[in-house]
């Protein structure tokens, strides 16, 4: 991804149709690497292709696992992933690059620091500046080397072991990659590995550590915290998984369609885990109008398909403990409250400051390029005041090499009195790759500025 590709959003009408976007990004991730580690064929459907995952499937590949697309002719890409057994992981050639992508960088040192393997990992300028001390921190503990930069960037050197020790350990944040980095070491560690989550964090790892066979309890604690804990050296087979279209990707067009006048919009087999819900949980506080209708189960995942008209939106306080179920929705939710009527808090945002980019200070800084109010509390809170109108836009708003501060900057533009350019929308590939033609075929009017 080297070159930047600025983008235009002008104001639209109604938005309608019928879509599927694309699959689950943590999902996708977590299939292939424990295909890789089960023995005989994990077969996806609906795996994302983005580049993010992209990068995964080729470091599992590095690393002895087949992992291939097959194509069922019908544009849809099945992936078979042949897994090598665990503890069977070879040692890379080469260095394992993830791109952009935390999610990737962080599941996979911990799977690979319970393998008697050296692996070098890096990323791009964003991922470099990521901190990767909060994972280091508990893998060294249960016995894995780790050599980085300062604050334990990538580049990073791990030196994994075949003989780890299971701990106990207490999350310091409330982080799905961290807690899924320690059970994912844990899988070839002699004995019960537990992570004890005091907010719940999306439990993607543990229900699909279940589905490969694997042995995963939960227990409430006195204080109310959640004690998750893997059995190692479990049997995993190969499985047949099917991808639920991405919650957080849907969430673009479904607050285009709540801003725009006249929309109809129906998002298809939308994952509705119950920890990654709670923006929809939020803009139905706002007063949107989304059905959620035919809820069924997906291989082990909660779906539905969701019906989204448009919706006159009224601000609201969001409390902090509702973050860890919207992490990554908060741009977006900004982007909604700054066409809402009334003034939107967003309590409790801190662990924004450190996904792919700064989000907390992108998203404000461009809102208020964009003409809408914005504050930033000491106490990492977001408040946005909204009028109920469209706002004024007309700026060119930088993305630091961040997706969801570009699709929802542009979601902005389709709602703004004059267009919304970002600066480069080259990394929306990373999760949600056709974005552009898919909300063009909706209503949309984004074009290359
Ligand atoms: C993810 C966990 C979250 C989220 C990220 C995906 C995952 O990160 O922001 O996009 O797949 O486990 P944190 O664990 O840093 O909160």
């Amino acid at each position: 991804m080297t070159h930047a590709r600025p983008l235009r959003s002008t104001t639209t009408g109604a938005i309608r149709g019928s879509i599927r976007v694309p699959g689950d990004k943590s999902i996708s991730h977590r299939s292939l690497m424990l295909g890789a580690i089960a023995v005989g064929e994990t077969v996806i459907h609906g795996l994302l292709e983005g580049e993010d995952v992209l990068h995964t499937a080729a470091a599992m590949r590095l690393l002895g696992a087949q992992a291939e697309r097959e194509d069922n002719g019908q544009g849809a890409g099945v992936w078979r992933v042949r897994g090598v057994g665990l503890g069977a992981l070879q040692e890379p050639a080469q260095v394992l690059d993830m791109g952009n992508s935390g999610t990737a960088a962080r599941l996979l040192m911990g799977l690979v620091a319970g393998h008697p393997i050296t692996c070098v990992f890096t990323g791009d300028a964003s991922l470099n500046k990521r901190p990767m001390a909060r994972v280091t921190k508990p893998l060294e503990e249960m016995g894995a080397r780790f050599v980085g930069r300062s604050g334990g960037r990538l580049p990073l050197t791990v030196v994994g072991s075949g003989d780890l020790v299971p701990i106990t350990y207490r999350l310091p944040v409330a982080s799905a990659q961290v807690k899924s980095a320690i059970l994912l070491a844990g899988l070839n560690t002699a004995g019960a590995t537990t992570v004890i989550e005091a907010e719940p964090t999306r439990d993607h790892t543990e229900l699909m550590l279940r589905h490969f066979g694997a042995t995963v309890t939960t227990e409430r604690l006195e204080d109310g915290a959640l004690a998750v804990t893997v059995i190692g050296q479990p049997e995993l087979t190969g499985r047949t998984i099917h991808v639920p279209a991405d919650p957080s990707s849907a969430a673009f067009p479904a607050v285009a369609a709540l801003l725009r006048p006249g929309s109809e919009l129906l998002l298809n087999d939308v994952g509705m885990n119950p920890r990654r819900t709670g923006l929809y949980d939020t803009l139905v506080e706002m007063g949107a109008d989304i059905a959620f209708e035919n809820r069924r189960d997906e291989a082990g995942e909660p779906v539905a398909d969701l019906r989204v008209r448009h919706s006159a939106l009224k601000g609201i306080v969001v409390p902090a403990d509702r973050a860890p179920s919207m992490i990554d929705e908060y741009p977006v939710l900004a982007a909604a409250a700054a066409c809402a009527e009334g003034t939107t808090v967003m309590l409790g945002l801190k662990e924004l400051r450190v996904k792919e980019s700064d989000r907390l200070a992108m998203v404000a800084e461009g809102l208020t390029r964009c003409g809408v109010s914005v504050e930033v509390g000491a106490d990492d809170s977001l408040t946005v005041h909204g009028t109920g109108k469209p706002p004024k836009g007309g700026a060119t708003v930088a993305t630091a090499m961040d997706h969801r501060i570009a699709m929802s900057f542009l979601v902005l533009g389709m709602a703004s009195e004059e267009p919304i350019s970002v600066d480069d929308g080259a990394f929306i590939d990373t999760s949600f790759p056709d974005f552009v033609d898919l909300m063009n075929g909706l209503g949309a009017k984004i074009s290359e500025a």
